[in-house]
């Protein structure tokens, strides 16, 4: 049986700046967080915090170094100077849309300037056109993982409400310059990452948080970019018409390992905390127990009349979510665990998991679907979605039955809940074509339909080449259809 997905369904794939364009130094771009990031191969998100919890020290030592050796997120895959072959790639996959990032770092190299980088703009204005010339749709976040290192340095990132202001600048330069191009905008990606990631998300480094304060500040900077959405989201719809903004949130599905009341009760309160970020961007507001739960810890984010009327005013206008996999809870300190995204959490016995131990569970993508379509009532678009395995290249051929399962097993979900009438307009997956992972800098995690010839140290010839899954793919939104 033929099941067709909704006209002008936007299929395609998605890039963020940082794990694809390399070129970290030329044409004036400044460093960022993420040119900061080690190569981390035995990263078994067991000890996900442990991993990046990144010092002032270390910093100071890395900015000085000007080798890519250490630092793969420095090189990518260098779509900086491949982007019309990658492109092309993904026409011939008949991809509508890509959603990809803009480093902030190119445009402002420190985050502080008063006029924007030309050359940074230049770059992406030859992307955009490129892509309108193939008729590919853009969705750009506008924060994915890589703000300025100076205002990492300078203020603690977005601890400093100095911040946004920077942030508001960067994202006016790209409106302006962007607006005959770009309909769909993302403001941070997984905002609600702050917390697992403090440094790659927010360019907080732990050591000069105030002690005994840490979480308090990392609250208001996470309030700090919650403002700096609103207040880009309304500037992106008056200047640039008809435009949509999103917000982006890690949909971590949690479901409770056993019917015992309290596992439900420790279950409700995961997915609870995971709703706050979208309930705020979406409803406008901080949701009650929230603030409550926050009261209690001695936690006190301070927010102006101001703040809060622009936050209530200015919500966005379809909710975006990345999903890879889905967790477990349970009060029994000795229940199994795995790791998943920047995550560790109960193992659920009914799953198969990726070789980096992330759980597999298509159901659990329609689950979220029905949850976040029931909750917000408003279009959905996934804009991640994949699973990292290690490809073998035999005979110039890469097969992988493996990712093609994944996505068909995840797209029949889809499926369903769009005919159990979830509005869902867009799926990207991730990575459509191999690039650096976020965790581990590794390469040879690949979530592609494309192969790129480039192992873990940088060695090889960047070639570009097409998986079993790239001509599965293409059928799919060929037919707007899976079997
Ligand atoms: C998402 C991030 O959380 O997960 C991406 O937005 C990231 O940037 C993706 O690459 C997959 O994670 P990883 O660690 O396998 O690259």
């Amino acid at each position: 049986m033929s099941r067709k997905f909704p006209d002008n369904f936007m299929w395609g794939g998605a890039i963020a700046a940082n794990q694809v364009e390399g070129a970290w130094n030329v044409d004036g771009k400044g460093l960022s967080v993420a040119d900061m990031a080690t190569y981390k191969p035995n990263v078994d998100n067991q000890d996900y915090a442990k991993h990046v919890n990144i010092t002032s020290e270390f910093i100071d030592k890395a900015r000085k170094d000007t080798s890519d050796k250490d630092y793969p997120k420095r090189r990518g895959i260098d779509f900086y100077h491949h982007y019309k072959e990658d492109l092309a790639l993904f026409a011939e996959m008949g991809f509508k849309t890509l959603r990809l990032s803009i480093a902030w770092s190119r445009i402002f190299p420190t985050g502080e300037e008063s006029e924007p980088n030309e050359l940074g703009l230049q770059f992406y204005e030859n992307v955009f056109k490129e892509m309108k010339r193939l008729n590919i749709e853009p969705i750009v976040t506008l924060s994915h993982y890589e703000m300025p290192l100076t205002l990492s340095n300078k203020y603690n990132g977005w601890v400093s409400r100095t911040v946004i202001d920077d942030f508001v600048r960067f994202s006016t330069a790209c409106f302006n310059r962007y607006k005959d191009y770009v309909k769909y905008w993302l403001t941070f990606n997984e905002i609600d990452s702050i917390h697992r990631h403090p440094f790659t998300t927010a360019g907080i480094v732990n050591d000069k948080l105030t002690p005994g304060k840490e979480k308090q500040e990392i609250y208001q900077a996470l309030h700090h970019q919650f403002v700096a959405s609103a207040i880009v989201t309304k500037l992106c719809h008056e200047i640039i018409q008809g435009s949509q903004v999103g917000c982006m949130i890690t949909k971590l599905t949690t479901y409770p390992l056993t019917p015992k009341p309290e596992d439900v009760e420790a279950t409700l309160k995961k997915n609870l905390e995971n709703y706050f970020y979208s309930d705020v961007q979406v409803f406008g507001e901080y949701p009650k127990l929230i603030l409550s739960q926050l009261e209690r810890q001695g936690i006190h984010i301070q927010m102006t009349e101001e703040e809060l009327k622009v936050l209530k005013e200015h919500t966005v206008d379809f909710i975006s979510f990345s999903y890879y996999m889905s967790m477990t809870e349970s009060v029994d300190p000795d229940a199994d665990r795995t790791p998943g995204n920047t995550i560790v959490g109960v193992k659920n016995p009914y799953l198969p998991a990726t070789e980096w131990g992330w759980q597999i569970d298509p159901k659990g993508l329609k689950i979220s679907l029905i949850e976040l379509y029931d909750r917000y009532k408003k279009p959905l678009m996934i804009v991640e979605n994949g699973m990292g395995a290690k490809d073998v290249v035999e005979d110039g051929q890469i097969h992988d039955p493996y990712r093609i399962k994944y996505f068909q097993e995840h797209f029949e979900q889809m499926w369903e809940a769009i005919e159990e009438g979830v509005d869902l307009f867009g799926y990207t997956s991730w990575g459509p074509i191999d690039l650096v992972s976020a965790s581990t800098s590794q390469m040879s995690k690949r979530y592609g339909f494309i192969y790129v010839d480039q192992d873990d140290e940088g060695n090889g010839s960047l070639e570009r080449m097409r998986k079993d899954s790239f001509y599965w793919y293409k059928g799919v939104i060929e037919n707007n259809a899976i079997d």
